[in-house]
């Protein structure tokens, strides 16, 4: 594959943040280097973008275009329990993963090598073989344990990208915050986003009208 063009997987858990899924998807779709999504959701993440996006989809089929709240022609989505999916062997070529949000438990058995669904054996494949993985976890606060599983990920060759957005180019609204926290997540999977707000030494509030 052409070193633009980039075939990524993205997986979703049972962790609060569907709006950083949703955002995160049509930035994808939108990325004319991303030649396609292979999206991955968890039965918790299903039950959290229910909740949270009112997703009301009786169709695996209606999934990416409910989840991206439009057209998702990139996105092929695959059940968390097809452990047989492409994805799931080393073989088979991705340029990187994303686990967004990422939960305390995925992370836990990322962390100690543990692939019983397609997120988690996807997410292991990627560090076996060396790709990037991000995993932006979402809790708070974290106990010991999660400190730990974090830190057994990173030593793994994980990247631990917490959903803690920032603040200083002031966001006007929460999809200010949530377009800014996923370029930073793509800027690390090699796609720079011309939106992104980039520190120069002054305030944002400068550089805004
Ligand atoms: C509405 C809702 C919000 C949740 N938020 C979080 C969260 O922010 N972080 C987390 O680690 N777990 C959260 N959970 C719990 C996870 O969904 C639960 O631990 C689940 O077993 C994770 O499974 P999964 O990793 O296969 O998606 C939440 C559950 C619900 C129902």
């Amino acid at each position: 594959m052409p070193q633009e063009q980039k075939s990524l997987v993205m997986g979703v858990t049972g962790a609060s943040g569907a709006l950083f899924v949703r955002r995160m998807l049509q930035m994808l779709e939108a990325d004319y280097r991303v030649t396609k999504i292979h999206l991955v959701i968890s039965g918790s993440g299903l039950k959290v973008l229910r909740e949270e996006l009112a997703l009301d989809v009786s169709k695996t089929a209606e999934i990416p275009r409910a989840v991206a709240g439009g057209p998702a022609p990139k996105t092929c989505y695959l059940l968390d329990s097809d452990i047989g999916a492409s994805i799931a062997s080393g073989s088979y070529p991705v340029d990187g993963m994303v686990v967004i949000p990422c939960s305390t438990g995925c992370l836990a058995q990322i962390a100690h090598g543990i692939s019983s669904t397609l997120i988690e054996r996807a997410a292991d494949v990627c560090l076996k073989e060396g790709r990037k993985l991000i995993l932006a976890i979402r809790d708070t606060p974290f106990s010991r344990i999660h400190l730990q599983n974090m830190l057994e990920a990173h030593e793994a060759g994980a990247e631990i990208f917490p959903i803690i957005p920032a603040y200083y180019h002031h966001p006007k609204t929460i999809e200010d915050l949530a377009t800014q926290f996923c370029c930073r997540v793509l800027s690390h999977l090699s796609l720079p986003q011309e939106e992104q707000f980039r520190w120069s030494g002054e305030a944002a509030s400068n550089h805004r009208p």
